[in-house]
C-alpha cells in the first residue's frame, strides 16, 4: 500500500467530542478525555479517528460554528493536548482527521465582525450580503436547514446576510477568491501540524449560484422528509443554494493540498443516488464521500439496504460507509443491533472506508432526551423534536455508574440518556458474546483477509433473503430474510456476527465471512 492511499485499508471511528469522554469534570467531553481512551480504540481495532470540530467556537452548533480556525477551544483543551493526542494516536498506528467547516464560520469570527462593520470593509465580501426585496423581505426565498429564512437582516448596514444553517453561522462567499486562499492556508496549517486529513463538512454546500435566484418549490408528491433539517427545507428543489458546478474546482484544489501531505479528504454530501455521488469523486475530487443510503433509507425487511449497498459499491470503489453519525438517529434504533452489525460486516469487506459512530460498537439505541432539555439547534430553533439530533449525542456509556464514567460531574451537557449497565463498555468487554466483542473480532479478522476491500467484489446469486459477495477466495454473506438460509459450497468460517465456530445455515440477521476450501485435485489415473 502506498502512503497516499492508507485510508483504503482503514476502519474509521467518529468521535463526537462533546460526548465522548470528559477529563476535567465540567460535563463536556474534551481532547484529554479522548487521549485516555486511545487504548480502547486501539483494542477495538480502529485505524482512523474522525474528531468532530475542536476549534474555538461559541458552540451554538456545538463546534460547527468556528470563531478561530487556528486554535483549540478551551472547553476541548489546548493545542498541546491536540498535539499529544495526534502523536500518541500515531504511535499506536492510528490516523486522526477532523472537520473542515467552511460553508460558514461563526458570527463571532473576526472576519464576520469586520464584514458586518461597514459596506466597504475589506472583509465585506467574505460573506454574502444583499439588500432585501422590500422592507422586511429577504433577498430570495431560500430557507435555512434549521428553520426560518436563510437570511438575517442587519440594521447597521441595512442589508441581509445569508446563512444556510443558523443566523450564528453566516455563509462564506465562495465566489470570493480570498475566501478560498484563507481556507487553503488553514488546511495547510493543520496538515503541517500532523492532522491526517479532514471530514469536509457540508461538502456540497459552499458555492451558491452567482445570481442567488429563488429555489423552485417541489410538488407535494416529491417531498421526502428524511430528518437532519426542518420540514420546510425538504419542500424546495435546492437548485441554486447547494450542489453548484463551482464546487468541483474547490474540491480539486483541496485534493492537491491533501495529496501533497498524504492526507485524506472525505466529504459529507447527502446524495442518495450512487451514480451522482460517484460523479462527484471524478478523478480529482475529494478522495471519498460518505454514502448516506444506509442512514436515510427507509428500513425494509426485504433487503433494501443490501440493494443500496450493492448499487453504491458498484458505482464507486472509494465511498465511505456509515450507518449513524452525530446528525442522525442511531443505527440500532433503525435496524436493531444485530442487523446493523450484519450491515457493518458487509461494508467491512467492500472497497471504500467504513466508519463506526461512537457507540455503534455497543449496539446503542438513541438516548432519551426530554424535550425541555434539548440542546440541538434543530430542536431548539426549528422545533424539530421528532428528528432532533440530541438522541444520538448523549454521553458515551463507559462504566455502569450513574454518570456512565463519562464525567466526574453529576450532570453532563446532555442527559445521560437512560443507559443500562449492559450498554456500557465495561460490561460488554467482559462478555465474549457482546456486540462490542463481535465488532472487535470483525475489525481484527478483516486485517487477516487481504482479498477483502482490495479486490472488486463479485455479487453472488443466492437464496432469497441472503446477500453475498466474493472477493478472491473470501465471501461475505448476510441473511436479511426471516428464515435460516445457507450458501452452497465448502467453507471455512472466519467470522460470524453470532460467534459460532462451524459454518452452517445463517440465522436471520446473521452475517459471516467465509473462505472457500480448496478441494484436493483428483488423483491422476
Ligand atoms: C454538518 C454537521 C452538522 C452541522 C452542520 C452545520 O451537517 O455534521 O452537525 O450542524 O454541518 O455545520
Amino acid at each position: 500500500m502506498t502512503r497516499q492511499d492508507w485510508w483504503a485499508d482503514a476502519v474509521g471511528y467518529e468521535v463526537y467530542l462533546p460526548s465522548f469522554c470528559d477529563s476535567d469534570g465540567d460535563g463536556w467531553g474534551d481532547l484529554p478525555g479522548v487521549l485516555s481512551k486511545l487504548d480502547y480504540l486501539h483494542w477495538l481495532g480502529v485505524d482512523l479517528l474522525w474528531l468532530t470540530p475542536f476549534y474555538r467556537s461559541p458552540m451554538h452548533d456545538h463546534g460547527y460554528d468556528i470563531s478561530d480556525y487556528r486554535d483549540v477551544d478551551p472547553r476541548f483543551g489546548t493545542l498541546a493536548d491536540l498535539d499529544r493526542l495526534i502523536d500518541e494516536a500515531h504511535e499506536l498506528g492510528m490516523r486522526v482527521i477532523s472537520d473542515l467547516v467552511v460553508n460558514h464560520s461563526s458570527n463571532e469570527h473576526p472576519w464576520f465582525l469586520m464584514s458586518r462593520s461597514s459596506k466597504d470593509n475589506p472583509y465585506r465580501d467574505h460573506y454574502l450580503w444583499r439588500p432585501g426585496r422590500g422592507p422586511g423581505q429577504p433577498p430570495n426565498n431560500w430557507v435555512a436547514t434549521f428553520g426560518g429564512p436563510a437570511w438575517t437582516y442587519d440594521e447597521h448596514t441595512d442589508e441581509w446576510y445569508a446563512h444556510l444553517f443558523t443566523p450564528e453561522q453566516p455563509d462564506l462567499d465562495w465566489g470570493n477568491p480570498k475566501v478560498a486562499d484563507e481556507v487553503e492556508s488553514i488546511m495547510r496549517f493543520w496538515l503541517d501540524r500532523g492532522l491526517d486529513g479532514f471530514r469536509v463538512d457540508t461538502a456540497h454546500y459552499l458555492a451558491k449560484h452567482p445570481d442567488l435566484p429563488d429555489n423552485p418549490r417541489l410538488p407535494a408528491d416529491r417531498v421526502r422528509l428524511i430528518g437532519g433539517a426542518v420540514a420546510d427545507w425538504y419542500h424546495y428543489d435546492h437548485q441554486h443554494d447547494i450542489g453548484q458546478p463551482a464546487l468541483h474546482d474547490i474540491h480539486r484544489r483541496w485534493r492537491m493540498i491533501a495529496d501533497d501531505h498524504g492526507a485524506f479528504l472525505v466529504g459529507e454530501t447527502h446524495m442518495l443516488d450512487p451514480g451522482a455521488l460517484a460523479g462527484y469523486l471524478g478523478r480529482d475530487g475529494l478522495h471519498s464521500y460518505f454514502y448516506f443510503g444506509l442512514i436515510q433509507a427507509e428500513v425494509d425487511a426485504g433487503g433494501t439496504e443490501a440493494d443500496l449497498l450493492r448499487a453504491a459499491a458498484t458505482a464507486s470503489p472509494a465511498l465511505s460507509w456509515a450507518q449513524s453519525s452525530h446528525d442522525w438517529s442511531r443505527a440500532a434504533t433503525r435496524y436493531g443491533a444485530a442487523r446493523s452489525l450484519a450491515l457493518t460486516t458487509l461494508t467491512i469487506g467492500l472497497p471504500g472506508t467504513p466508519f463506526l459512530y461512537q457507540g455503534d460498537e455497543l449496539g446503542l439505541v438513541n438516548g432519551v432526551v426530554p424535550a425541555d432539555q434539548a440542546q440541538d439547534p434543530l430542536a431548539k430553533r426549528g422545533g424539530n423534536h421528532e428528528h432532533n439530533r440530541d438522541a444520538s449525542r448523549t454521553p458515551m456509556p463507559w462504566r455502569a455508574e450513574e454518570n456512565l464514567g463519562f464525567t466526574s460531574a453529576d450532570k453532563a451537557w446532555l442527559p445521560f440518556g437512560d443507559r443500562t449497565p449492559a450498554d456500557t463498555v465495561e460490561v460488554q468487554q467482559q462478555d465474549p458474546h457482546s456486540i462490542l466483542n463481535a465488532h472487535r473480532r470483525l475489525l481484527h479478522v478483516r486485517r487477516e483477509l487481504p482479498d477483502l476491500r482490495r479486490t472488486e467484489p463479485t455479487w453472488l446469486d443466492t437464496a432469497p433473503g441472503l446477500v453475498a459477495y466474493q472477493c478472491g477466495n473470501t465471501v461475505v454473506a448476510a441473511n436479511f430474510g426471516t428464515a435460516p438460509a445457507e450458501l452452497d459450497g465448502d467453507w471455512l468460517l472466519r467470522y460470524s456476527t453470532v460467534d459460532r465456530t462451524e459454518p452452517g445455515p445463517l440465522a436471520p440477521d446473521e452475517a459471516v465471512i467465509l473462505e472457500r476450501v480448496a478441494r484436493p485435485s483428483p488423483p491422476a489415473s
